[in-house]
């Protein structure tokens, strides 16, 4: 490992060698832009078949990328595509790997104890400079490094869909993060060219923290008849510039995901309102109407 100055003048890890586990949408979509910022990647899950798809979804996604940014140096464009090809490669076998690794990605299934099993095993294996981070969405980051015995290398990277798409990386500080762990994974969120912002270890961080009450809050607006799900998007996108209003936002997110966050938080806050249970979301989500993934949630989908 290098180790170098930052501009605020602490030292900081210089991450080359990123494994990513968890081969799925986030984790091909982080591997895409580490590899093509040139990293050297390898992006490790339990299922071999996901790992040869994500790596077919990579090669196609840089494709479209070097046809349109390469459009009149096809040369220049081939030469991109063929050296962030080369900095992917894809495992099984995740303790082998993290044994040359400067810094391990976790974006495996939203479970706290697989999340906790999974990384208590790699400090057993990895390195002692490894820094450790997880992309959950609603966990708590303390809670997952529990796990481990290198609190100080352990922080949150919350990067999202699609990756490649979206400008902006959370990075989230525990009360045990290092100023030295915490600067890396700054540093790290700029040399994929990400716009970072400092979190807390709070629940939803800053950004599900404010969108899932104000969705919620939408719903229950709808389940009142105050407003038709397509007037309050239309008011939202409209009325706020917002791109999305937040039925369409909920379709694309997935209504069982944001209704696993939300069962998370008002279980641990059974008293705040704000995460209060919502009928309609509820029989949408036990009808399997999950949003765009399934063809139907607010709306229906081709
Ligand atoms: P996904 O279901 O698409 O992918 C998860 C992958 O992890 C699967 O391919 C599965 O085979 C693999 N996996 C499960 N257990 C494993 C283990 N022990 N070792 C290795 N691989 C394992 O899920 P997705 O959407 O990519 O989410 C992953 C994580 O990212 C979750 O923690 C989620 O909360 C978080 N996240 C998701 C966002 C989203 O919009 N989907 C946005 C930001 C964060």
């Amino acid at each position: 490992i290098c180790r170098g100055l930052s501009s605020s003048a602490v030292r900081h890890v210089v991450i080359k060698n990123v494994t990513i586990i968890g081969g799925g949408q986030m984790g091909a979509g982080i591997a895409q832009v580490a590899a093509s910022t040139g990293h050297a990647v390898t992006l490790v899950d339990t299922n071999e078949d996901i790992l040869k798809k994500a790596v077919k979804g990579i090669e196609g996604n840089l494709k479209r990328v070097v046809k349109k940014k390469f459009a009149d140096k096809p040369e220049a464009g081939e030469e991109f595509l063929q050296k962030a090809m080369q900095n992917v490669s894809i495992s099984t076998d995740a303790g082998s790997v993290v044994q040359g690794t400067d810094l391990v990605v976790e974006a495996i299934v939203e479970n706290l104890k697989v999340k906790q099993d999974l990384f208590g095993g790699l400090d057993k294996l990895a390195p002692a400079h490894t820094i450790f981070a997880s992309n959950t969405s609603s966990l708590s980051i303390t809670d997952i490094a529990s796990s481990t015995n290198r609190l100080d290398r352990f922080g949150g990277l919350h990067f999202f869909n699609p990756v490649p798409v979206m400008r902006l990386v959370e990075v989230i500080a525990t009360s045990s993060t290092s100023q030295e762990t915490f600067d890396s994974l700054l540093n790290f969120s700029k040399m994929l060219g990400k716009t970072s912002v400092s979190c807390k270890d709070t629940p939803g961080f800053i950004v599900n923290r404010l969108l899932l009450p104000y969705i919620l809050d939408a719903v229950r607006m709808y389940e009142r008849g105050d407003g038709s799900k397509e007037d309050i998007d239309i008011a939202m996108k409209l009325g706020c510039g917002y791109p999305m209003g937040p039925f369409e936002l909920s379709d694309y997110v997935g209504l069982d995901t944001m209704k696993f966050i939300m069962d998370g938080w008002s279980a641990a806050n059974p008293d705040n309102p704000m995460f209060a249970q919502s009928e309609v979301l509820n029989k949408l989500v036990a009808e399997g109407k999950f949003g765009k993934k399934t063809g139907e949630g607010f709306y229906k989908y081709k």
